[in-house]
């Protein structure tokens, strides 16, 4: 268990790299009596770099992504048309929030306005342990450039996946901290890059095999999901097991065609995280699954991210194991591992 005062130098360095600096002034978003440990800990944190702090408190909304409870919709949060609250983000140098605004369009607002916006939502041990270093910058940033400069990305796994994407939008990278004005990112990401396919650029079919992960739900699969994908949609979703029954009755609960879409395509380069932790800890949202090294990170829904017109609410992700993923046919991934010695841990040689 991690003291206040732990917590508070931890959120201390974490700003740092932020670059807060004194004089800008720190907005700490929050909803209800929600992460109130979180909002003491970041106001602390940020007086004693000098920068000019305040807390936003909203009602709550079960629209939040608190992975115990509520239910796990993208998009739609307090700040939906509540104007004043808006205004007040834009014009802070820094946001941390603690409700989860991605793929809102309140977000992608307050960013255009320059205000730098951190994510941080889950438990303070995992802060800890995923904590942002140089070495996944670099190594996050070499995936940057190789993804940034493909038109084509296609993975593969043993269950039969074989899918394209023609790249149609920017890459995004994360890795835990946000320094410039009207970024975005999530503390923990480990390391991980994203882009999206063209709307209609999206073709083959995904098999989601056992152990993959499906979040929000947090759970292995134990049986396969087949879904075939035409020109940016998901067309059938096969598979006789309760996972794919699951998948195919959660995206039609949303009523909405747009559930059906591809969002962000990438994959993780943190050795720090373990796939096997859900297994054990069912806390939080899940970044460490996203994060670790080789999986390919699968999503379907909302690319509105990118600046894309899918604004669905409805979004899976699903980290994959054991996928060879190549950029304009250039192996990247191979079996589930890095292969490219720059995007490795510190001169660590790829195995296959
Ligand atoms: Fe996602």
């Amino acid at each position: 268990m991690f003291s206040q005062s732990t917590f508070i130098d931890l959120c201390e360095s974490e700003l740092r790299l932020c670059a807060l600096s004194p004089g800008e002034n720190l907005v700490v978003l929050s909803q209800g009596d929600e992460r109130s440990d979180y909002v003491d800990a970041f106001m602390a944190a940020g007086q004693r770099l000098g920068a000019s702090v305040m807390n936003l408190r909203l009602p709550y909304s079960s629209s939040a992504s608190d992975g115990d409870v509520g239910v796990w919709t993208v998009g739609n949060t307090p700040l939906k048309g509540n104007r004043p609250a808006v205004e007040v983000l834009k014009a802070a140098d820094m946001v941390v929030e603690t409700l989860f605004l991605l793929f809102s369009a309140e977000l992608t607002e307050i960013q255009g306005a320059g205000t730098r916006i951190l994510t941080c939502i889950e438990p303070i041990d995992l802060l800890a342990r995923l904590f942002p270093t140089d070495d996944l910058r670099r190594r996050t940033d070499v995936a940057f450039e190789l993804l940034s400069s493909a038109t084509s990305l296609r993975f593969t796994n043993p269950a039969g996946s074989d899918v394209t994407y023609r790249i149609g939008y920017a890459v995004k990278a994360q890795y835990g901290f946000v320094d410039k004005p009207g970024g975005w990112d999530h503390w923990p990401s480990g390391g991980m890059v994203i882009t999206g396919g063209y709307d209609d650029g999206v073709d083959g079919r995904v098999v989601v095999a056992p152990g993959d992960i499906i979040l929000p739900f947090k759970r292995y699969v134990s049986e396969p999901i087949e879904l075939t994908i035409e020109a940016g949609r998901i067309t059938t979703i096969d598979g006789d097991g309760v996972d794919a029954d699951l998948v195919r009755q959660y995206i039609a609960d949303f009523v909405d065609p747009d559930a059906y879409g591809l969002s962000h395509i990438g994959w993780g380069v943190d050795e720090r995280a373990k796939w096997a932790a859900l297994a054990t800890d069912q806390r939080g949202h899940g970044m460490e699954l996203r994060a670790f090294a080789g999986n390919v990170l699968f999503s379907t829904g909302p690319n509105e991210l990118f600046g894309g017109p899918n604004h669905s609410q409805c979004h899976l992700d699903i980290p994959m194991r054991n996928c060879s993923l190549y950029l304009d046919d250039r192996p990247i991934i191979v079996d589930g591992e890095i292969v490219v010695e720059a995007m490795r841990p510190g001169g660590v040689p790829a195995t296959v």
